[in-house]
């Protein structure tokens, strides 16, 4: 019997010093394959890197985040309490019942880890007895453990959370494509519920539909195209401190309403400074509260008006009115609320009551109707009056940009998504545009509008300005 190779006997008594000699050419020459192989797959990488990061993700950072996250899921979810168990949590001790932390927890399910091009999606399925908010809370410390840019939760099925994992903020390249927008719509068409055809023509015929009434605004930081549509929230609230984009948002959003069958009616107290540059396609345009007052009456006459209209026909909206009968929908866009609501003096407080009085009617009555309400501010306080949380309550539609003070993110967006507060808060002034808003299917998203040029908008409201309806009670601005 040959003699075990000293260090290896007893355990490889078949392995000898020759035996080893004869692999060694084998075990080289594999350890030379391996290296290239590695070294090919590292060049590769870095070049589809470089050239085509998507199939670089697919290929290999998708693998290897989800390598990270099933590696990381146990100490995650013991370190940032997501567990759950299936044992009694209290024990009886001789004459005592003690409480405690189980110590053999359950882990939720992560399963159902899919790439998409902006990260991955994953679902979590939660133990009976687990509630979605420690999931929600734990996004942050996800996101550090997987070393992606962000992690949102969203908990609106029961017994599970869905993450949308995102590996980088793709809102922060400098313009977000503007060029080629103001003329037709940009990537997807399928994903937009707009008019098959955005080009600027004709549409002065043509009954609205409730497809006009979304306007694709921008990108959402999970690749979808951001549309502010006032079918589904009829009206929305805008906060954004001085130069955060308030009024680049709303151009964009008016480019795309102009070339529809949409009434645009401005109320500007800033002296008409912002809205000025769409004049000529506004059915009205208030510069100061005391036209602000008139303007907002004519408008709640005319939803009583629709009122009565729709009574007749028996519809409970415009959109289930005849065509024929069918009134065009109308966007009020009021560019900084505080000019509205703050008074100086006795003799303003009346004009500002009726002002803000009729806003909230507008509010509570238009949504049928076909009136819309959007309402801009560099700050929404409780020094605004009591009046100011009834407004809030009618605007389900949220949009908070970058803002100085904590009361503004909490009143736009903390009495309906409590966890997006922080994100707004970190919102990073060193890039314009990008707010946090509501999304219908995913709760709140990050979001960043297009940038139109002064000269592009320009160019959109010449070419749309003889598509403004005229309102009963209203004059054109330019009349
Ligand atoms: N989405 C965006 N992409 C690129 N640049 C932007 C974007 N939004 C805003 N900006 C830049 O920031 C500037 C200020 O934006 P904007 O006038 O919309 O701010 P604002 O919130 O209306 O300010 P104010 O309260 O003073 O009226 C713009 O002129 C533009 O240069
Ligand atoms: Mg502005």
């Amino acid at each position: 019997m040959t003699p075990g190779f000293p260090g290896f006997a007893p355990e490889f008594p078949g392995v000898t010093l020759e035996r080893i000699q004869s692999w060694l050419p084998t075990i080289v020459t594999a350890a030379v394959v391996l290296g290239a192989v590695i070294v090919a797959l590292v060049v590769v990488s870095r070049l589809l890197r470089r050239l085509a990061p998507r199939v670089h993700w697919y290929l290999f950072g998708f693998p290897l985040l989800r390598t990270r996250m099933r590696r990381s899921w146990r100490h995650l979810c013991l370190n940032a309490d997501l567990t759950g168990t299936d044992r009694p949590t209290t024990e009886q001790l001789g004459p005592l019942l003690v409480r405690g932390r189980p110590i053999m927890p359950v882990l939720p399910l992560l399963r159902r880890i899919r790439p998409r091009s902006f990260g991955a999606t994953a679902v979590i399925l939660l133990h009976p007895g687990q509630v979605p908010e420690p999931f929600v809370n734990a996004a942050e410390a996800m996101a550090h453990a997987w070393g992606v840019h962000a992690v949102r939760v969203d908990a609106r099925r029961r017994g599970r959370v869905r993450l949308t994992i995102l590996t980088a903020d793709p809102l922060t390249a400098k313009r977000t494509e503007a060029a080629t927008w103001a003329t037709g719509p940009p990537l997807k068409e399928a994903a937009m519920t707009s008019r098959p055809s955005e080009a600027i023509e004709p549409l002065a015929s043509a009954v609205a539909v409730p497809a006009d009434l979304a306007a694709d605004v921008g990108q959402r930081e999970d690749g979808q195209r951001w549309v502010v549509d006032l079918v589904t929230f009829p009206h929305w609230l805008i906060t954004g401190a001085t130069q955060s984009g308030k009024s680049t948002l709303i151009n964009a959003a008016v480019a795309r309403w102009a070339a529809r069958p949409v009434a645009l009616v401005g109320i500007d107290c800033k002296g008409g400074m912002e809205l000025a540059p769409h004049a000529p396609r506004l059915s009205a345009l208030a510069t100061d509260r005391a036209e602000a007052a008139d303007i907002l009456a004519a408008l709640v006459a005319e939803t009583q008006r629709r009122m009565g209209l729709c009574r007749q026909h028996g519809a409970r909206n415009i959109w289930q009115l005849p065509p024929d009968a069918r009134p065009v929908p109308v966007v009020v866009i009021v560019d900084e609320l505080a000019e509205l609501y703050l008074v100086a003096s006795r003799a303003d407080k009346d004009e500002a009551l009726r002002a803000t009085t009729n806003l909230l009617r507008l509010a509570q009555l238009g949504a049928a109707l076909g009136v819309h309400v959007i309402v801009a501010g560099q700050r929404v306080g409780s020094d605004f009056g009591p009046g100011v949380t009834a407004l809030r309550a009618q605007l389900a539609g949220r949009i908070c940009l970058r803002v100085n003070d904590e009361e503004t993110v909490k009143m736009t967006l903390g009495d309906l998504y409590p966890d997006a507060v922080d994100a707004a808060q970190q919102i990073d002034p060193a890039v314009k545009g990008i707010a946090v808003t509501t999304a219908d299917e995913a709760g709140w998203i990050r979001a960043r509008s297009v940038y139109l040029s002064p000269e592009e908008l320009a160019a959109v409201i010449a070419a749309t300005a003889h598509l403004a309806p005229r309102l009963p009670g209203l004059t054109p601005p330019d009349a």
